[in-house]
This record gives structure tokens, sequence and C-alpha cells, in this order.
């Protein structure tokens, strides 16, 4: 038996046990028997929105009835946590280590959505020893079939955090900006995770623009350099956010622009965003999502 499959039996075997004895104590009523999205927003360059996009698309999707899970995997310093005014006592670190199970660190955000908070464990998933995947893979697993949505804040650029994050997500969101090198950082962080992992699905955001026609050129822009030099990729436009200085103001105050200016047409276009990706098919592994998701990201160190 090869190392990969006696872990995988391992954890099929504390997961069942978990099941029968140990219900999470935060689990959430059933909606619906879908198993959830996983859905990373990840960009080439910093600082073009994704932490503020992820936190108020996750109250976009509490609204349309979706329970919402967030994976903070930015080292950045402006997290989800942070931008929301919370203080997480712990995170996934106890977790990694067996101190806490998964329903002890979560903590809720706005309007019932769930974070899972970081801390430096984000950082420490390159030295896990087999125990230590098991805890983390064991505990994640009970939460798979708790949540519709399952967003990973991934932070920018080509580091292994960010490559990871997005090779093990089902769905991935490259948020852009009109600026010329957030176009370039985005080609250069798409052909990584095309020609080094053939990833080959990617949607693309637009954040930060003037109107809807400098969004579309944005896109054009990027998806004409994918074609011309990388080929066989798919590349959707998934809509955009317009500039909109009350981003600013709303992180001052701790709250999403989705709920300190809903009539805003940011926050609309966050509204039609989450229900437009609601509408998106996808494919679900047998496995379940955040459990594969789990596997793919211990399997990747
Ligand atoms: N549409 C927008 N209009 C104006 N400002 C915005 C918009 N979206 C985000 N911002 C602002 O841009 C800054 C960066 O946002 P944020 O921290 O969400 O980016 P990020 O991509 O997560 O950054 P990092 O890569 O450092 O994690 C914040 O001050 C935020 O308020
Ligand atoms: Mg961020």
């Amino acid at each position: 038996m090869d190392q990969a499959s006696g872990l995988r039996q391992m954890v099929d075997k504390k997961a069942s046990c978990l099941r029968k004895i140990d219900k999470p104590k935060k689990k959430i009523k059933r909606l619906s028997p879908a198993m959830p999205r996983v859905i990373a927003v990840t960009s080439g360059k910093g600082g073009v929105g994704k932490t503020n996009i992820v936190g108020n698309l996750a109250i976009a999707f509490r609204r349309l009835g979706k329970r919402v899970l967030i994976l903070d995997a930015d080292l950045g310093l402006a997290n989800i946590d942070i931008i929301f005014g919370l203080n997480p006592q712990y995170n996934i670190n106890h977790v990694i280590n067996g101190e806490k199970d998964i329903a002890g660190i979560l903590i809720k955000g706005p309007e019932n959505i769930y974070i899972i908070p970081a801390g430096s464990g984000i950082q420490e998933l390159s030295r896990l020893t087999e125990g230590q995947k098991l805890n983390l893979l064991s505990e994640l697993d009970v939460i798979d079939d708790s949540f519709d949505i399952f967003l990973i804040d991934t932070g920018a650029g080509i580091s292994s955090n960010v490559i990871y994050f997005n090779i093990a997500a089902r769905e991935r969101i490259v948020v852009v900006t009109p600026e010329p090198t957030s176009i370039t950082d985005a080609y250069a962080l798409i052909k990584v995770l095309y020609t080094k992992h053939g990833t080959n699905t990617f949607n693309i955001l637009v954040n930060m623009t003037k109107n809807a026609e400098e969004a579309e050129s944005v896109y054009k822009n990027l998806s004409n350099a994918v074609a011309r030099f990388l080929g066989n990729i798919s590349l959707d436009y998934i809509g955009f956010i317009p500039r909109d200085d009350n981003f600013q103001k709303a992180v001052k105050k701790q709250q999403a622009i989705i709920q300190l200016y809903p009539e805003t047409v940011s926050s609309k276009s966050i509204i039609e965003l989450a229900k437009h990706i609601s509408k998106l098919s996808r494919d679900d592994p047998p496995d379940g999502n955040i459990k594969f998701f789990w596997k793919k990201i211990v399997a990747s160190y």
C-alpha cells in the first residue's frame, strides 16, 4: 500500500467515526442536497480587490439562500476577518495540531457567513506531518455537506500556495483591473496554471472599471493574449464591478459595501454576479468537493 492510499484509508476511517460520534456543533440545516461549490478567488497582481469581493460575494450568496464558507488563504495584512472587524481566537493551526475540531475554529461573519481563519497555518501547510494531514482532512471532511459555497481568498501571484489553492479548487475567478500590470500578471498566472498544471478553465471578473466597455476591453486584451500564446483555454467573462470609493469607506467601517451602500451600482453588480455564478453549471467529483479540495492540497505538498 502506498503512502497516499494509506493516508486515504486512515482519513476515511476517522471521518466515518467522527460522523457517528462527533457531529459538528455548528452544522447548519441543509437546504439542498447538492455538494458545495469550491471557488478560488485569485489574481496575478495584488490589491485588485479579491478580499473585498470574497466578503461581499459571500453575503450576496447568503441572500440567495446559500450557506457560505470562506477560507482565508491569503497571507496579506488586510484579510477577511479584519475587513469584517472579527477577532478569531483560533485558526486552522489548532485543527492541524489536533487541539480543536473544525466547528471550534469556525467564526461567524455578517449575515451568518462562516470563515475558516488561517493564522499562520496556511503558511505551514508545506511542512505538515502525516498525522497533521490526517487531522486536517478528517475534520474538513465532516463539513463537506454543511455548505453550498466554499470561497477561497487565495492571495495574489504565482507563489506555491496560490498555485495549490487554484489547482485544488473546482472553479476559479481571476480578478483583473484595467491596469496594464494587472492584465499581464493575470496572464502570467493563467500561463503557469495551464502550462505546468493543465488547468484550463478560468472565470474572469474585471474590477475597478470606469464602465462596461472598459471592462470588456480588459477581458478582450487578456483573452486575445491567451488565445494567441496559450491555446486551448476556456476563459469566461463573468462580469465587472465599477470603481467606487464606497469600498474604502465600507472597509473603514468594517462592513461590506452591499450592507452599507446597497443601492450603489457596485453593490448591485455584486448581487448580479452572485446570481450569475449560481446559474453556472458544474461537475462534482465523486468524493465530495471540500474533501476533494483538501486531499489535492495535502497531496501537493
Ligand atoms: N471596485 C472598487 N473600487 C474602488 N476601490 C476598490 C474596489 N475594489 C476594491 N477596492 C479597494 O482596493 C483595495 C484593495 O482591495 P483588497 O484588499 O480587497 O484587494 P486584494 O486583491 O485582496 O489585495 P491583496 O492582494 O493584498 O490581498 C482596498 O482598499 C479596497 O477597498
Ligand atoms: Mg486580500
